[in-house]
């Protein structure tokens, strides 16, 4: 066989400086969440299918077409995880939650598998960065996340996003609005398509996750999810309300967000960004009081978020990676390349914040000057952003003499100094 082989729909390869701004936001997310006290967890990328059937549930979205199902060689029917909270609870009651000091706090980063139809911000394999807070019941809880990820989504430059909020009933008050939705909804079933009939019977809560335009008119006169919250469920709504502005979180409310899942209860939200269209949030999240038991774990509420990696470093202006200086280390010729690496590793060891690289073709000093000072104009490539570049100049003259010439390429200036003084001349030389 010829020809090149591609890559499947809806996946994409990260190159730099691409790839340097996921772990650019990567390392921001492991920093303030880190500061929070919460931990990373990883899980498998695969899972038992029927984790997913339990926890997303059979009639969404996600488990009835979007999944990445497949039986292994011994028959087990496997999937590519579409989510991670499913994973993160499977994981935690597997461990033993019983005996886990209280409450626990994790993170998580890594590729997601849905089977969805490919466009902007939308991939068969994508990223999500996610928190989950296991083992408190109040809104306090759920004001903790939400700040946190307020903080993050700041740190990163995102400033003009709030998010919606809204509180789904459970229980008995979660089987009174379904009833309600049903009635409003039948009399219009005609002109639904499958799908939708089969969630208006169903799961009739998950008619909200409809994009058919017949569905979503129908919807707007439908009884609103606040109107049926029992006293505890409002209060719990009311104090999240107000912790809210005082956790640094703008907010706006809605009844129509209920965000795909079945093991949501009470507080759902999401934060969508002009730049990516209603349609896709860039985060969405909830509490899940009954899932660790539903997994098989004694009872213990939740509440977390993920956030679309893909779309979030698509949504970025501002540049998280660091600024870092650049000292450019070149040999004039051949037979400085030696002379030039023994330098470039004391500079690096001198100033560990500081990249170092060398020139090693040493093509003479005036070309790779020129591309030193391209460099400096040009961080795009690179993981970092570009602070300050000098140029380490390396002739036969330096190394005969022991001597080092530097050139700070933003003023100009050069000076030559003996190799021994590399420290004090370096000192104050590392952003
Ligand atoms: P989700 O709302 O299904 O929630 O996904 C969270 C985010 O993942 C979405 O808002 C979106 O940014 C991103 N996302 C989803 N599908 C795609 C796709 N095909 N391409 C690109 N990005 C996508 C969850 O997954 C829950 N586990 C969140 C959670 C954690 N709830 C509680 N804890």
């Amino acid at each position: 066989m010829t020809g090149r082989v591609r890559a499947p729909k809806g996946t994409h390869d990260l190159f730099p400086p691409e790839s340097e701004r996921f772990a650019a936001v990567e390392a921001t997310a492991r920093r303030i969440f880190g500061g929070h006290g919460y931990g990373e967890i990883r899980t498998p990328t695969f899972e038992s299918t029927e984790l997913f059937a339990r926890s997303v549930g059979e009639t969404t979205d996600i488990v009835h077409k979007e999944m990445y199902t497949f039986p292994d060689r011994k028959g087990r029917s496997l999937t590519l995880r579409p989510e991670n909270t499913a994973g993160v609870v499977r994981a935690l009651v597997e461990r033993g939650i019983q005996e886990m000091p209280r409450p626990i706090r994790l993170w998580y980063a890594g590729p997601q598998f849905r089977y969805e139809q490919p466009q902007a911000g939308r991939y068969r394999e994508f990223r999500q960065i996610g928190v989950e807070l296991v083992g408190v019941p109040s809104a306090a809880g759920d004001a903790e996340v939400l700040g946190m990820l307020f903080e993050f989504l700041r740190a990163l430059g995102l400033t003009d996003v709030s998010a919606t909020v809204n509180c789904i009933p459970k229980g008995d008050a979660r089987a009174a609005f379904s009833r309600a939705l049903q009635e409003h909804v039948r009399p219009h079933a005609g002109v639904l398509g499958p799908d939708d009939r089969k969630r208006l019977e169903e799961n009739p809560l998950r008619l909200f996750d409809s994009k058919d335009p017949e569905a979503r008119r129908i919807l707007e006169g439908a009884p609103s999810t606040l109107a049926f919250l029992d006293e505890a469920s409002r209060a719990h709504h009311e104090e999240l309300k107000s912790l809210l502005p005082q956790v640094g979180v703008p907010f706006t409310e809605s009844a129509s967000i209920v965000r795909g899942i079945d093991y949501y209860t009470l507080t759902v939200f999401e934060v969508t960004s002009q730049r990516l269209g209603a349609q896709n949030a860039l985060l969405g999240g909830g509490r899940y009081d009954d899932l660790v038991a539903d997994l098989g774990g004694p009872p213990t509420p939740a509440v977390g978020f993920a956030i679309g990696e893909d779309r979030l470093v698509e949504s970025m202006t501002a540049d998280a990676r660091p600024a870092r200086t650049l000292f450019a280390v070149i040999p004039d010729g051949p037979g400085e390349v030696v002379y030039a690496l023994g330098v470039a590793g004391e500079i690096r060891a001198l100033l560990p914040d500081a990249v170092v690289e060398s020139d090693l073709t040493a093509r003479g000093i005036v070309k790779s000057l020129g591309r030193a000072g391209q460099i400096a104009k040009d961080s795009s490539r690179h993981a970092f952003r570009i602070g300050r570049v000098h140029a380490v100049l390396l002739g036969s003259k330096e190394r005969e003499g022991d001597i080092v010439t530097m050139k700070d390429l933003s003023t100009g200036t050069q000076d030559s100094f003996p190799r021994r003084q590399l420290a004090e001349r370096l000192a104050g030389r590392e952003r």
